[in-house]
């Protein structure tokens, strides 16, 4: 659906986007990560026209950008930028509505929307609707920012750091929201973060850039398992790379059936992690996990030994 061939970009005799390519399938969530400076906010201006790309092509389901009008383009594609854009004279939930308004929906459904979108980045609308950005906190302000690139429904979505600001709490609870969102909606995202934890829970598909180039791209499993170099390697997370292969694997996956033993004591749902059964194991001073639904009936046991010696870690996800 969206596609960069041979594109680049230069300020003046700067090149701040050098010849990259790349693809993204409809519905997929593409996550861009690199040092600062690399090009990555340059990229996301690109695909919605807000700057004009030096070379190459970009196409956008199947025509080149400059074919669409460039209103109409940014319209259609949710924009959520890297510090929050909100129009300062204009109240929360009028910040929300504009993109609807833009696009003549009736009154009544504008405010439908607005408030839906309220709720779900929790934001009540009684508290918050009335409020002017500079009365918001940096993460209640990104969160109008989320709001607002959600609120005509776009098929696409540019997100440049949307949760750069938010507390580690609010953060994770908004990336389960954006993962239950992108399960039921199938939007086309484009996503810039620092955070590789985050990169890595939410893409499809991870693009590495540094100085204007894309180093390595692939599924998160595939560039865990082989970085291309030592940057990559180290932007992964260097040593702490097994542990996030292992938040990339389920439990489900890797348990053996309930043997005749004695269940162990510790209990662990069949849909979390392998870090997570891990950590349980270190916290618990045990080396056996009971596996269970979501009715916390024992369905299987996990073994540390079966982690470290069996598992291949990539068995059985999906993403890959
Ligand atoms: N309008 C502009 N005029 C001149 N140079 C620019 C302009 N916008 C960006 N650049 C340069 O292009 C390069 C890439 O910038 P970009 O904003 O894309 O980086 P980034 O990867 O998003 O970084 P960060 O992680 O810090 O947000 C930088 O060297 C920047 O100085
Ligand atoms: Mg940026």
């Amino acid at each position: 659906m969206i596609e960069l061939a041979h594109v680049s970009k230069r300020f003046g005799s700067e090149i701040a986007v050098n010849d990259i390519s790349l693809r993204i399938p409809k519905g997929k969530f593409c996550a861009l990560v690199g040092t600062s400076g690399c090009g990555k906010s340059t990229t996301l201006r690109m695909i919605n026209r807000l700057i004009a790309h030096s070379e190459g092509e970009i196409i956008l389901d199947g025509a080149s950008i400059e074919t669409y009008d460039p209103v109409k383009l940014r319209r259609r594609i949710g924009y959520v930028i890297q510090h929050t854009g909100l129009f300062p004279h204009w109240s929360v939930a009028r910040n929300i509505g504009l993109v609807p308004r833009l696009l003549k929906w009736p009154s009544i459904d504008v405010q439908a929307r607005v408030e839906e979108l309220m709720q779900l980045l929790g934001l009540p609308v009684e508290e918050f609707g009335h409020k002017y950005p500079h009365q918001l906190s940096g993460g209640q302000a990104q969160r109008v920012g989320v709001a607002r690139a959600l609120a005509a429904n776009p098929d696409i979505m540019l997100m440049d750091e949307p949760f750069g600001a938010l507390d580690p709490i609010t953060r994770e609870k908004l990336q389960d929201e954006l993962a239950k969102l992108q399960a039921r909606m199938h939007k086309t995202i484009v996503f810039v973060t620092h955070d590789m934890d985050e990169a890595l829970k939410l893409a499809d598909h991870l693009v590495v850039m540094r100085d204007g180039r894309i180093v390595q791209q692939g599924s998160p499993l595939a560039l865990l398992k082989h970085p291309a170099d030592p940057f990559v390697e180290s932007l992964l997370g260097g040593l702490e790379r097994g542990l996030k292969q292992a938040a990339l694997t389920r439990v489900k996956d890797h348990m053996n059936s309930l043997g005749s033993a004695l269940p162990a004591q510790s209990r662990i749902p069949a849909d979390f992690s392998l870090r997570q059964a891990l950590s349980m194991m270190l916290r618990d001073h045990s080396d056996r996990l009971t596996v269970v639904d979501q009715h916390d009936v024992p369905v299987g046991e996990l073994s540390l030994r079966k982690i470290v010696k069996e598992a291949h870690l990539d068995k059985g996800n999906s993403r890959e």
